[in-house]
């Protein structure tokens, strides 16, 4: 392993910023963007609403620089340690203006009345900003989508997606533009220096490996460490719980963890793949997948929440579990000289508790190609829509032969302290007719073989009866008609 350092670079106002954490007492390894920024005479546009990532307050753009050229993604300032900006430019509210001149998206919002109270302006912009970097014309799907994560009490958002029908309408000649090659030059020489980031400070250890081997070499010398990717679990334990996270490995500059391959027999994941770029490539291969993933958190969330994070937290209400039961994917562990790989129920063995042995890394995911006539189906009952977490989670997958059950995989999040199989109901089910009588019988035994607990979200019978007709759900969406 090359030897460490303990500075950071990343570029605001076009220019590559130093942040010596050893050498600057007042910063913090676990120092959000948004209280670095917060902190800063020019920088107070950026909003602390929640400091969990629901408001949208916090919102910023980064840009990230892939063979010359820049991909912009919105993303919530409260939840990203500042070590993880490195390599990347930080743009804010208060860079979109040219010598005076408002980028077009503020020109619309001003235009249209988007904004009244102000509060959460400079997020919703920040929003937009990154949706004029993405999408020329954009329909009002993608637009609702990207202001998901963008709560505003006063304008009641038509005037907002008015904004940004206008904005996104004109062809993309902003500063950014112009000034596109200079940036991705500046990224790319910082990211030539692979050595890794150590920093430490009398209560905190930070460890930023930029590669897989030394990521695994400090998983090996610091097995207590806690394993930061996208950060959208593990920063609200500090922003909500006002935990000291003492010693952290980041693994969220890996680009060896970032893919998404096809191979002969199934797609192989990268554990460090963002959610939003893993909607994109399921879109077509893995419906079930893609669907469950437009309405995971908002786009900001997914724009840092990587699968590895997903599976890693063990939550029992984490959305993909039951889903990637149903694709019976494995899991594939590595430490620094051996790797295995694992069914994913196995895995998952607790209640926010995995088989992670404590030198190892999640590396990849893999999902078996759906079989022949294989029909695989997702379910998610929250709240609301958008931007909610499950209440009861389904993913559910039938293999028919001559009309009689060969295959059933019934997985369920939020019905017990982790996602898993309803065994029983599966046994009972499997071999016979696939007809409404089955079910029926089926959703008695389902109704009984968990005991869900009742919290704020839900009752006990409440969870045990959306679970039960979950599963008549995908009866009546799987059969084929005249039935
Ligand atoms: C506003 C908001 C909305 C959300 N909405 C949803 C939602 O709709 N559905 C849902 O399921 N979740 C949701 N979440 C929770 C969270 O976004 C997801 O669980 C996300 O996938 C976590 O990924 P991450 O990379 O950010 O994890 P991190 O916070 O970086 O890591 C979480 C844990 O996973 C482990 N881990 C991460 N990567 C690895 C690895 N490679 N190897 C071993 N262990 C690893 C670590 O132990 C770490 O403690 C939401 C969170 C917020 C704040
Ligand atoms: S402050 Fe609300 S999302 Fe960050
Ligand atoms: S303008 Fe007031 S909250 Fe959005």
């Amino acid at each position: 392993m090359s030897s460490p350092r303990s500075s950071i670079q990343f570029v605001l106002n076009n220019q590559v910023i130093t942040v010596d954490f050893n050498a600057d007492t007042e910063l913090k390894p676990t120092t959000t963007v948004l209280n670095y920024l917060r902190a800063m005479p020019f920088h107070k546009g950026v909003k602390e609403g929640c400091a969990e990532g629901d408001c949208g307050a916090c919102t910023v753009v980064i840009a990230e620089n892939n063979e010359g050229k820049l991909f912009y993604k919105a993303i919530d300032s409260c939840l990203v340690f500042l070590p993880m900006i490195h390599g990347k430019q930080l743009i804010t509210i208060e860079n979109l203006a040219d010598s005076g001149k408002l980028h077009p998206v503020q020109q619309e919002m001003v235009n249209h009345n988007g904004s009244q109270c102000g509060y959460c302006t400079p997020g919703v912009v920040m929003s937009l900003f990154g949706l004029y970097k993405t999408h020329h014309n954009p329909g009002r799907e993608i637009i609702e989508d990207t202001l998901t994560g963008n709560l505003c009490r006063c304008t009641g958002y038509q005037p907002i997606i008015t904004a940004a029908e206008h904005a996104c309408s004109c062809v993309d000649k902003d500063k950014f533009k112009l000034h596109e090659a200079e940036i991705s030059g500046l990224l790319a020489h910082i990211n030539t220096d692979k050595s890794p980031i150590e920093i430490h400070t009398p209560t905190r250890q930070y460890f930023k490996p930029l590669t897989l081997q030394d990521a695994l070499n400090y998983r090996h010398r610091y097995p207590k460490a806690i394993i930061v990717s996208g950060a959208t679990d593990t920063a609200l334990r500090q922003t909500k719980k006002n935990e000291v996270l003492a010693e952290i490995i980041d693994i969220s500059n890996i680009a060896e963890l970032k893919y998404f391959n096809e191979q002969a027999q199934d797609y192989k994941i990268g554990s460090g793949i963002s959610l939003e770029e893993l909607k994109k490539h399921a879109a077509g291969i893995l419906p079930a997948l893609h669907q469950l993933l437009k309405i995971f958190g908002s786009l900001q969330i997914r724009n840092l929440a990587t699968i590895g994070g997903n599976i890693g937290s063990a939550s029992p209400i984490g959305d993909t579990l039951p889903l990637l039961m149903a694709y019976k994917a494995k899991v594939r562990l590595q430490s620094a000289d051996s790797g295995r790989l694992l069914w994913l129920d196995d895995f998952i063995k607790g209640y926010r508790l995995t088989d992670i042995h404590a030198d190892e890394l999640i590396t990849a995911i893999h999902i078996p190609k759906p079989g022949q006539g294989f029909i695989t189906l997702s379910y998610k009952v929250s709240k609301r829509k958008d931007l909610d977490i499950s209440t009861v989670s389904g993913g559910f997958s039938l293999l028919l032969e001559n009309g009689n059950v060969k295959e059933i995989i019934l997985a369920f999040g939020g019905m017990a302290d982790h996602p898993r199989r309803a065994a029983d109901t599966e046994h009972f089910l499997t071999g016979k007719p696939w007809t409404r009588p089955n079910v029926e019988h089926a959703m008695k035994i389902l109704f009984h073989e968990f005991l869900p607990l009742s919290d704020a979200r839900a009752g006990a019978e409440y969870r045990s009866l959306v679970a039960r007709n979950l599963l008549l759900k995908f009866y009546t969406e799987t059969i084929t008609p005249g039935q």
